[in-house]
């Protein structure tokens, strides 16, 4: 325990990260920044080859990046044996549902059993996939206690030496295209399985965070990240659902929000759209309501925040099909052009995007469908989705029945895209402040 403190005190600590995805890649980032040495484990060889090679495979990572990191000591592979030299092991691999909704943790376990024949006493283990609360404890500690030759165990109480290894939880607590905080600004909550563990843990994360947040348990640190995400899914929820409101009473909710806004105390905006995306918010809070069944309890916000917001992409649909309609068409055979694919507004991210399910009931209800997005040269094969589409120049807009803007992405020309399109329907509100009888907000 006191070689691994003075190893992180001294930037000598190796760091091993798991999984090198939009979480697990900037963190070994950070650490490389601190000069730390750090192996990027992943499954994937294409990751492990372009890292390797200097290349980035997520697009708001510049190259430069990886190379400076590799010059500092930074190497992926897909040898998990490594992780016998390794003092740290953070977990970050995906926490998806399976086709019924329910938590997977498929990775978490592959990724805890693939890595527990390799591991040694002090060495320090955490994971930060987002996951419901007793993950940590109940899955993934069972898993290296049992898989290992050496027959270390999790230290728990006040074991802080012997034949023990550190287990603690931490929320990754990203906002992939904001710009506004640093990584490094937000602040990062802990949980270790014991009060050793976290204090190693908050050593580690105190070298690349300007602020560390102990809390008491793993399964604290697990059920803060749910608290955050299903605050998010369900404030989303209800101005999705004052907005259909304020539609049938013809009164424009992003001027309302803006207004409310102004109150210097409780009140904090969020904005409608055209359905939830991205790996967290539609996905996460389903975690906790399928824990809490454990516990004859019905999360009735959660559940109730799912039914509207699963239901917008389908308002967008009927949106697009009234739109026409008033311009004595029909959907089956008009030509779309959905504006973004990405789930939000300059990011490379299609995980769960609502554009998807757009698409795809756009295309079962018999429309033409074409898609631009800076983002995404093609979108080919998803989790659920299998399009195969290939991005369309944004030119020659007035060929189109109808242009959709699904993702408000910045780089758009918006003014130009409603003077070339015949009809424009906005899910975004992106065309603010643009006054023209072709728009429909929705
Ligand atoms: N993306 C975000 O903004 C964000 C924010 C907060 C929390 N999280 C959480 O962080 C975790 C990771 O998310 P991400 O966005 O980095 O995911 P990702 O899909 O971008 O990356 C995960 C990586 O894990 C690798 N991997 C390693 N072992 C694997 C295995 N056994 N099975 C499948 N994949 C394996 C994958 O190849 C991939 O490179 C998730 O739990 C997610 O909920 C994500």
């Amino acid at each position: 325990m006191q070689d691994l403190r003075t190893g992180i005190e001294a930037r000598t600590a190796k760091i091993g990260i798991v999984g090198m995805g939009y979480v697990g890649l900037p963190l070994a980032l950070l650490f490389t920044e601190q000069n730390f040495p750090v192996t990027g484990l992943d499954i994937d060889a294409a990751k492990v080859n372009s890292l390797n090679q200097g290349k980035s495979y997520i697009y708001r990572i510049p190259e430069t990046e990886i190379a400076a990191a590799r010059a500092r000591n930074f190497a992926a592979s897909d040898d998990y044996a490594r992780v016998a030299g390794l003092d740290v092991v953070i977990i970050c691999v995906p926490t998806p549902l399976n086709e019924y909704r329910e938590p997977d943790l498929g990775a978490i376990q592959a990724t805890a059993k693939a890595i527990a024949p390799h591991l040694r006493a002090g060495q320090l283990i955490i994971l930060e996939s987002t996951t419901y609360p007793g993950t940590t404890e109940e899955v993934l500690v069972p898993i290296l206690e049992s898989g290992n030759r050496s027959g270390v165990v999790a230290a728990r109480g006040a074991a802080d030496s012997g034949n023990v290894f550190f287990v603690a939880f931490s929320p990754e607590r990203e906002d992939p295209g904001n710009d506004t905080v640093a990584r490094r600004d937000i602040p990062k909550v802990v949980g270790g399985l014991n009060h050793a563990a976290s204090e190693v843990a908050i050593a580690l994360y105190g070298a690349i965070f300007n602020r560390t947040v102990p809390v008491s348990t793993p399964a604290a640190a697990e059920m803060t990240k749910l608290l955050e995400n299903i605050y998010r899914c369900v404030n989303i929820a209800l101005v999705n659902e004052l907005k259909m409101l304020c539609l049938r009473m013809g009164i424009d909710i992003w001027e309302v929000i803006q207004a409310a806004s102004t109150k210097p105390f409780g009140f904090h905006p969020f904005y409608p759209g055209p359905g939830l995306g991205g790996h967290c918010i539609p996905v996460d809070p389903f975690y906790l309501s399928w824990k809490a069944k454990e516990w004859d309890f019905q999360a009735r916000f959660i559940e109730l925040a799912g039914e509207i917001n699963t239901a917008m992409p389908y308002h967008v649909v009927d949106s697009v099909v009234a739109a026409l309609n008033r311009h004595r068409k029909a959907l089956h055979g008009s030509k779309v052009l959905v504006l973004g694919v990405a789930y939000k507004k300059d990011i490379d991210d299609l995980r769960e995007s609502p554009a998807l399910t757009i698409i795809e009931e756009l295309q079962r209800r018999g429309a033409e469908v074409s898609y631009n997005d800076p983002y995404f040269p093609q979108v080919g094969r998803g989790r659920k989705y299998n399009l195969q589409m290939k991005c369309t120049p944004l030119e020659n807009l007035s060929q189109y029945d109808c242009v959709l803007i699904v993702t408000d992405h910045s780089s758009y020309d918006y003014e130009t895209i409603v003077r070339d399109s015949q009809l424009v329907v906005d899910s975004r509100n992106a065309t603010r402040g643009i006054r023209s009888e072709k728009i429909v907000r929705c």
